[in-house]
């Protein structure tokens, strides 16, 4: 990569967004063929039927009624009192894990994920996750002097590969004195797999034995969709298993409200640690101010005081998860619309429970997608595979594109 004026620094940048050009695709379709002829299925947010972003009214209200000055001032480094409060509960539920908890304000998960990396692995280090994932990892283990280490994700049976999990830990660990991994799930992003609760066992119990030699494993629990993952009151059930664990495992949690709670763009999250030590715990308060001074600041207030007003309020907490169900709903519906449709088209997905996203894993990815575009349908191709964002895709869509794809594939790969 040649640089004029900047430093590469290691990274690539390359200046490409992929899903930014299909998505101008879709919108000169939209703008030729009318919407209801095109699927739009790039978009990384909830979407109604009639293409327009589903919104909360009930957290617009909350919104609606600040004064200047709640939303004006500054709020500390590390959140408002009040916000830090609830977060346990926002994030953990009626799930909260055995141990010392302490939060930390986050400019939405993608803070967590920043800020995880850079206080618990060393400058060159891997930073492990699955072969498939989220692509602004990489640009954040990046950013900040690490690099992405992956593990196929599934197995031959199309299940978690918990042996290729471990052995790719256990291979780190000879090599590096401490380990982030970063694990999204539930309702992983782009699968949309969400692990059994006998899965969740074993991952915990590969943890244990990984390090059992001593060395330092964080796990991030990266859990930006557990509110679209099925029903989000037992998403939350898999949880306390993350409690008691020994000292040299530090689980941090990446509460993010931007799905939610529908506050994308005010930039809304919290990293939350779960630790037997206190010690590591007050460590945690300290290394991820220091953190998050060096790089955002401080965080929105208003996201943050929105929050606490609800959580604080059992009435208005109720409205919200009321209105929210109805869309867990509608997302539910969708997701088994799409997975009977395949089934129906014998097209072979990832295996998938929920959230935003379904991948269909395929040669010549690029080529597929582009067959796709000629039906109107705009989905990610992300290298290996297609991904179909069901968020912001109709019921009705969710039942007609699988066999698009299965047809698209047919042409490409033969
Ligand atoms: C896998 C994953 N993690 C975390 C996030 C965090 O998003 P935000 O920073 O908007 O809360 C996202 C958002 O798309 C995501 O897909």
């Amino acid at each position: 990569m040649d640089y004029i004026f900047a430093e590469g620094n290691g990274r690539v940048i390359s200046g490409k967004d992929k899903i930014f050009g299909i998505s101008t695709l879709a919108k000169e379709a939209v703008a030729r063929d009318g919407k209801e002829n095109v699927t739009n299925a790039t978009i990384g947010a909830l979407i109604d039927d009639n293409g327009e972003l589903i919104v909360l009214s009930s957290m617009v209200e909350v919104l609606k009624n600040m004064k200047p000055a709640e939303f004006a001032e500054y709020a500390p480094i590390a959140g408002i009192p009040e916000y830090l409060e609830i977060l346990p509960r926002a994030a953990f539920g009626d799930y909260r894990p055995d141990g010392y908890i302490e939060a930390c304000a986050t400019p939405g998960g993608t803070g967590t994920i920043r800020n995880t990396i850079s206080c618990y692995s060393k400058y060159g280090d891997a930073v492990l996750t699955s072969n498939w994932f989220w692509s602004p990892y990489n640009i954040i283990a990046t950013e900040i002097g690490r690099r992405i280490e992956t593990y196929e994700m599934f197995d031959e049976n199309e299940h978690f590969n918990l042996k290729g999990f471990e052995e790719k830990i256990v291979e780190l660990l000879k090599k590096q004195d401490s380990l982030v991994i970063i694990f999204n799930a539930p309702a992983h992003n782009p699968t949309g797999y969400t692990p059994s609760d006998e899965e969740w066992d074993e991952i915990v119990a590969i943890l244990k034995r990984c390090g059992a030699g001593g060395k330092k494993i964080t796990m991030l629990l990266d859990i930006a969709y557990i509110d679209f993952s099925g029903d989000s009151s037992t998403a939350r059930s898999f949880l306390p298993k993350f409690g008691n664990m020994p000292d040299n495992i530090l689980v941090v949690a990446g509460f993010s409200a931007s799905k939610g709670f529908t506050f994308y763009g005010l930039r809304t999250g919290a990293m939350l640690c779960i630790t037997q030590n206190k010690a590591i715990a007050d460590e945690f308060k300290r290394v991820t101010s220091f953190a998050s001074r060096g790089s955002w600041s401080n965080c929105v207030r208003v996201g943050q005081l929105a929050l606490a007003k609800v959580f604080n309020d059992e009435a208005l907490l109720k409205k919200v998860f009321d209105e929210r169900k109805v869309y867990e709903d509608m997302l539910s519906a969708r997701c088994n619309a799409f997975r009977e449709s395949a089934a129906a088209a014998d097209l072979r997905t990832c295996p998938f429970k929920g959230g935003f996203f379904v991948t269909v894993p395929c040669e010549n990815d690029d080529a597929v997608n582009e067959e796709l575009f000629k039906d109107n349908i705009f989905g990610v191709a992300i290298g290996g595979g297609i991904r179909i964002a069901i968020s912001a895709i109709s019921e009705d869509k969710c039942r007609m594109v699988p066999g698009k794809i299965a047809a698209a594939i047919n042409k490409v790969n033969g």
